[in-house]
């Protein structure tokens, strides 16, 4: 696999809606990072068990992920609880794991030209998928503002949920994440700490930028 060279690498782990996503995004554009929300793929591949459930083999989701394009994970059927919640299920499965992997990998090591290099948000990059991140990240908030934040997002997006089924759903998933043999989210040594609870969206991304700066000197 090509791997670029003097590339600046940023990975992020952090549980549902602590707000990385959103943060990830605004980290990516400042500093020219081809960014990725690897939880994406996971739901591409829930959505794919929810809509063909008999096709559902390794050979078909394989051949799905190979012709995956980064449009394909912006579709908002993607944003839905219960694709989430069937993602942390199907996450779990190391086969699916293993093809998803090198995605990733490819994604962060080789970004194109045109970025100065590559930001992943997920529950194992800091660990798994980029080991040797230029900046580590782990970022999380309380559980009930997570799910008041998932619950106006869902209802920005017409999704019919009450705030309840949305806390009952992030505290499952949280669940499924952490206990989870396989590339469970955790919090290395390495990653820095930043809870959300009690900042807003500025003050996260001006933390971080405050971070970066020092040790980059840009
Ligand atoms: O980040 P998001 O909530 O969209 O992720 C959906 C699910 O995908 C998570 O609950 C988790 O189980 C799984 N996931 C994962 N590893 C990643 C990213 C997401 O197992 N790197």
């Amino acid at each position: 696999m090509i791997k670029r060279k003097n590339i600046l690498k940023i990975a992020i782990d952090s549980p549902a809606a602590a707000g990385a996503g959103t943060l990830a995004k605004s980290i990516s554009k400042h500093y020219n990072l081809f960014y990725l929300d690897t939880g994406k793929i996971y739901r591409f591949i829930a959505y794919l068990k929810i809509k063909f459930p008999n096709n559902f083999k390794n050979k078909f989701i394989r051949s799905k992920i190979k012709s995956l394009k980064i449009k394909d994970l912006l579709n908002t059927k993607l944003l839905s609880d219960e694709v989430g919640t069937e993602a942390s299920i199907i996450s779990k499965n190391k086969s699916i794991r293993k093809m998803v992997h090198s995605f990733q990998i490819n994604f962060a090591y080789n970004p194109p030209k045109k970025y100065k290099g590559s930001c992943l948000d997920g529950r194992d990059i800091t660990y798994n998928i980029v080991p040797d991140a230029d900046f580590k990240f782990y970022i999380t908030a309380d559980v009930k503002i997570r799910a008041l934040r998932r619950y106006k997002e869902l209802k920005g997006l017409k999704k019919k949920i009450t705030y309840k089924e949305v806390l009952k759903s992030i505290k499952k998933r949280d669940k499924n994440d952490l206990n989870r043999k396989i590339s469970p989210l955790k919090k290395t040594k390495d990653s820095l700490l930043i809870n959300t609870t009690n900042l807003n969206k500025r003050a996260c991304f001006l933390k971080i930028k405050k971070i970066i700066d020092r040790k980059i000197k840009i």
